[in-house]
């Protein structure tokens, strides 16, 4: 693994960085391209990110893939979107494997295609004992969905008489999520000068540090994830408190 050139001593790597990789169709349309094309430059960029993210020594990276609200797109985007999650899956797999990446997907499964679920579920399976990076893939992913789907199963534990309603705590909603076994995420970036969460994380990006850069995310890099960890090392973290901490 190649070094960090980053000031490890000005606080510590953000140990969880979520990014919403927004910008593809204009990233396009400022080329003449089809958006499409945006969308396979995108996947490039994410490539190149995954790839910096374990060299600087991040330990989780989730992004924002596909949203429940990206349904409402024209059905041919969405076919390439499908279709570029599959590609991806089937050309990177390997690869990601080998390096020691472990992927986890959270979202709503049951509303895509069967090939697709297998697909996700054999990425998960193959690399699940990996110690590297975990990958966190969000796809058909909506914030207030996972917390109704969260909700949804106090609720069965509830009826089944596992729990009293007295014991439903932030601590219980948060164990009911997706991906209950990973840390909040620190650092969110969002790309393309866009600034909303979007449906993205609500629950968990309580107390994250939220960066917006202008680059659209074709043109997202490893100077540019440095770029965002270097603004996230210049805010002080307080978790409501008054004494700062650190941004590890
Ligand atoms: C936002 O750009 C991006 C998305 C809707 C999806 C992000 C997808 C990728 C980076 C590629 C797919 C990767 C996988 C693994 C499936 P936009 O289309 O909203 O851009 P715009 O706001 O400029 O139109």
């Amino acid at each position: 693994m190649a070094q960090s050139k980053l000031p490890l001593s000005a606080g510590g790597i953000p140990r969880h960085v979520a990014i919403i990789m927004d910008g593809n169709g204009r990233w396009a349309s400022a080329r003449g391209l089809p958006r499409g094309e945006g969308h396979r430059r995108g996947v490039e960029a994410l490539r190149k990110t995954v790839r910096a993210a374990g060299e600087i020594g991040i330990s989780f990276l989730t992004v924002f893939s596909f949203s429940a609200e990206n349904w409402s797109r024209p059905p041919s985007e969405i076919r390439d979107l499908m279709g570029l999650l599959r590609r991806f899956i089937r050309n990177d797999l390997a690869e990601l494997h080998q390096n020691g990446v472990k992927v986890r997907v959270i979202g709503e499964r049951s509303d895509l295609d069967p090939d697709i679920r297998r697909l996700l579920e054999e990425a998960e399976e193959l690399t699940k004992a990996n110690t590297g990076l975990t990958l966190v893939v969000a796809f058909n992913y909506g914030s207030r969905q996972e917390i109704a789907r969260a909700a949804a199963r106090i609720a069965t534990k509830i009826k089944a008489g596992e729990i009293e309603p007295s014991a439903i705590t932030a601590d219980l909603i948060g164990q009911n999520l997706d991906a209950p076994d990973l840390p909040d995420p620190d650092l969110i970036i969002r790309t393309s000068g866009e600034q909303r969460l979007s449906n993205f994380l609500m629950w968990q990006s309580a107390y994250s540090e939220l960066v917006f850069v202008p680059t659209y995310w074709p043109d997202f890099d490893r100077a540019a994830l440095e770029g965002a960890i270097a603004e996230y090392h210049r805010r002080e973290r307080r978790y409501g408190g008054l004494i700062a901490q650190t941004g590890s």
